[in-house]
């Protein structure tokens, strides 16, 4: 296997409070001296550059798969096996290649069209404004749980179809499920007993509404995804009701995560949520930047479908390719300044929602959730500042995010 240089460690391994804390300064080092990191405990190669990540995220070489070797390796069998759990995941359009990736995305690019888009935006505002009605009674709140959790959840309810009521039960599945985005916290029995629960509970939840869509097609995602069938791009039943437990686990805490993170950069860059204040016209740049600054996805993985070459390297047939996202989204090379959070940045588009053909399919949805949660929070509680700056990152690294953000607003 490849050598690596010595004096640098990949920061994944064991997760240090000071990297959690800032893991800049660790990607900076290891995109000079390293760019193209074989972590030999990891079993993968760690990129680091932007270049490398765009080649490599347009290159149909690399492909979603299963690493022949290493601890991932355990948790994507595991999840991609036999049972029901694993059959349902198998049936995910982020885990699929061409030409099945290429059906089903299509199936449902047609259903996330800027039509359904603009047709959220109405549901999303009044959901932002029933939550600061009730933030707007207190004298603080956490802004992640109170706020930025709330909004995206009953986003997604609005969007499958699912009634008000029942959201409760989404929180849960979803807190359960989002664990199934990080395979490197490795495999654990009872942690995988109760994905297989909550996914089974939440089909077994989306059948009966899947058939009363059959019959009464309203305006929602189920109904446009049975209506986007058409007899070449068909799916079946099943991937049908996996793909929808999927926009739940990709749509929720990511989202979660940037508006939180986004506020934060906002509040302690006063001069920056100056510029937003004075024209909210400019909030759309705001939400790009905190996506490029601490994007809520830290890393996607792929798998070398054939030996191949990559800055100098040799990336043999099979070996897991880890795209630190957030490294690549502070590269020097493509963002001059990029520790500086800078909504004026114009023409460097970063990374944060992905390239090529996995670019993410719910980038406008999350863009336009953003965009009203700041606009709303600035503008309804325009005294709102942070409780402490002692604030904590979430475990697992990989889906970047507060714990808390307690805040004041009188
Ligand atoms: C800030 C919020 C979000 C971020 C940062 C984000 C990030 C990403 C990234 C990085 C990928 C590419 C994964 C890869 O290349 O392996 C992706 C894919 C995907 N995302 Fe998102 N996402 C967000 C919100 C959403 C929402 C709201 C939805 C839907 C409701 C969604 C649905 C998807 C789907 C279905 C894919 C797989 C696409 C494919 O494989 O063709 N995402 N997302």
């Amino acid at each position: 296997m490849p050598s690596s240089a010595n004096t640098l460690a990949d920061p994944f391994v064991h997760i240090s409070k000071e990297f959690m804390d800032d893991p800049y300064p660790i990607f900076h080092r290891l995109r000079a001296e390293a760019p193209v990191f074989w972590s030999e405990k990891g079993r993968y190669w760690l990129v680091t550059r932007y270049a490398d990540a765009h080649h490599i995220l347009r290159d149909g070489n690399y492909e979603k798969g299963i690493p022949h070797a290493g601890p991932v390796k355990n948790f994507i069998v595991h999840m991609t096996g036999g049972d029901e759990l694993k059959e349902s995941v198998a049936n995910w359009v982020a885990l699929k290649n061409p030409p099945e990736h290429t059906r089903i995305r299509s199936t449902a690019n047609k259903a996330f069209t800027p039509t359904m888009i603009t047709r959220m935006r109405p549901s999303i505002q009044d959901i932002a404004n029933h939550l600061i009605d009730e933030l707007e009674k207190k004298q603080e709140f956490d802004l992640v749980s109170e706020y930025a959790f709330e909004l995206p959840v009953r986003v997604i309810a609005k969007m499958l179809g699912v009634p008000a009521d029942d959201i409760d039960k989404l929180h849960q599945w979803s807190n359960i499920l989002t664990g199934l985005l990080e395979p490197r916290q490795g495999f654990n029995p009872g942690r995988m007993h109760k994905m297989v629960g909550a996914n089974r509970e939440f089909i077994d939840y989306l059948r009966p509404l899947v058939e009363e869509r059959k019959k009464n097609p309203q305006e929602d995602l189920i109904s446009d995804l049975l209506a986007a069938q058409d007899s070449a791009n068909k799916l079946t039943e099943e991937e049908l009701l996996a793909n929808c437990v999927f926009m739940l686990i990709a749509g929720h805490e990511t989202t979660v995560n940037l508006i939180g993170n986004g506020v934060h950069a906002l509040v302690t860059n006063p001069e920056q949520l100056a510029l937003i204040k004075e024209n909210p016209d400019l909030t759309p740049q705001a939400v790009e930047e905190a996506l490029r600054y601490q994007c809520p996805v830290q890393m996607v993985r792929r798998i070398a479908h054939q030996d191949l070459e990559l800055g100098g390297h040799k990336i043999a047939k099979e070996d897991l390719v880890i795209i630190s996202l957030g490294a690549c989204n502070r590269d020097p090379a493509v963002f001059p300044n990029p520790d500086k959070f800078d909504i004026s940045r114009k023409d460097a588009r970063h990374l944060a929602f992905g390239e090529g053909v996995h670019f993410c399919l719910g980038a406008s949805l999350a863009r336009a959730e953003a965009d009203i949660a700041f606009r709303t929070l600035f503008d309804r509680l325009p005294g709102l500042k942070l409780k402490t700056t002692s604030l904590e990152y979430k475990d697992p690294f990989g889906l970047r995010g507060f714990k808390e953000i307690p805040v004041t607003v009188k």
